[in-house]
């Protein structure tokens, strides 16, 4: 896959070069370009940005270097090319969306800053590719390049060959996909010793009862998904639910809907 990054802050993304991401790109999994927009101001100061029309607080990022730096970027683009622009006032970026983009082959994200891009450099870009607008969370953060970041290492580590256990990202929280644990946040994990500060590894993970081990995982998984995200509890179809799960959500004090209820 290749990813070309267009931002004022070219060595905010240092971190590609560590860790999981590094490793990838090392081994030619993924390949990363990183642009300075500045090369595309012209003027002596190379100004990439200017006050609002319409007037209000902070600058935009003006459309002439952009315009141009896309122009350049996307003009050596693989087919099905998508160009991601990080800003909160975008869809939601979600492990499906990680999913789809990892299936890319090419991907350019365009980091503003400031009170973000003069929009006719986004219209203008969905005359010949395909645009999203995403946001990483319901916050404001200084500007794309911490989203893109954030993306960039939810895509890199579902790229084939990156996890080094194929079925680590399928038991994530969210990337359960049509699996067990699908919608549901991972529970506790441990490791040895057994017992730490006299607390001791649940025994059920001790017992080699792979069933059992199963079953309180999921438990496990029900009870936090319950506590932190309840909202994510009442996306699960009434017919994934088993007895089990219904009797651990109301302990939980999970108040189930009637219809779920009746099963
Ligand atoms: N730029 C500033 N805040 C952002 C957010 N929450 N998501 C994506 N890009 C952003």
């Amino acid at each position: 896959m290749r990813i070309d990054i267009i931002t004022i802050f070219p060595e905010y993304f240092r971190p590609l070069h560590v860790s999981l991401l590094g490793k990838a790109a090392g081994r030619g999994i993924v390949e990363f370009a990183v642009h300075d927009l500045r090369t595309w101001a012209h003027d002596t100061h190379r100004t990439v940005d200017d006050a609002p029309f319409g007037g209000g607080p902070g600058m935009v990022m003006t459309p002439a270097p952009w315009g141009e730096a896309l122009h350049a970027v996307t003009s050596t683009a693989l087919p099905g090319a998508r160009l991601v622009v990080p800003t909160p006032s975008g869809i939601p970026f979600r492990q499906e969306m990680a999913a789809t983009y990892a299936a890319c082959d090419h991907l350019v994200f365009a980091c503003g800053r400031y009170e973000g891009i003069d929009a006719r450099v986004i219209e203008d870009a969905r005359t010949s590719m395909v645009v999203d607008e995403v946001s990483v969370g319901d916050y404001v953060l200084s500007g794309g390049e911490p989203a893109a970041l954030v993306m960039i290492d939810a895509i890199g580590r579902l790229l084939p060959g990156v996890l080094g256990n194929v079925a680590s990202a399928a038991d994530d929280s969210f990337g359960g996909g049509a699996g067990p644990m699908a919608g549901l946040l991972e529970g506790p994990v441990y490791t040895r010793p057994r017992v730490w500060r006299g607390r001791e590894v649940p025994g059920v993970l001790l017992s080699g009862d792979h069933a059992a081990i199963a079953r309180w995982q999921r438990d496990e998984a029900l009870r936090r998904t319950a506590a932190y995200r309840p909202d994510l509890v009442a996306k699960i179809a009434a017919d994934a639910l088993d007895a089990r799960d219904r009797e651990v959500l109301s302990r939980a004090g999970f108040p189930l809907r009637g219809e779920d209820m009746a099963h």
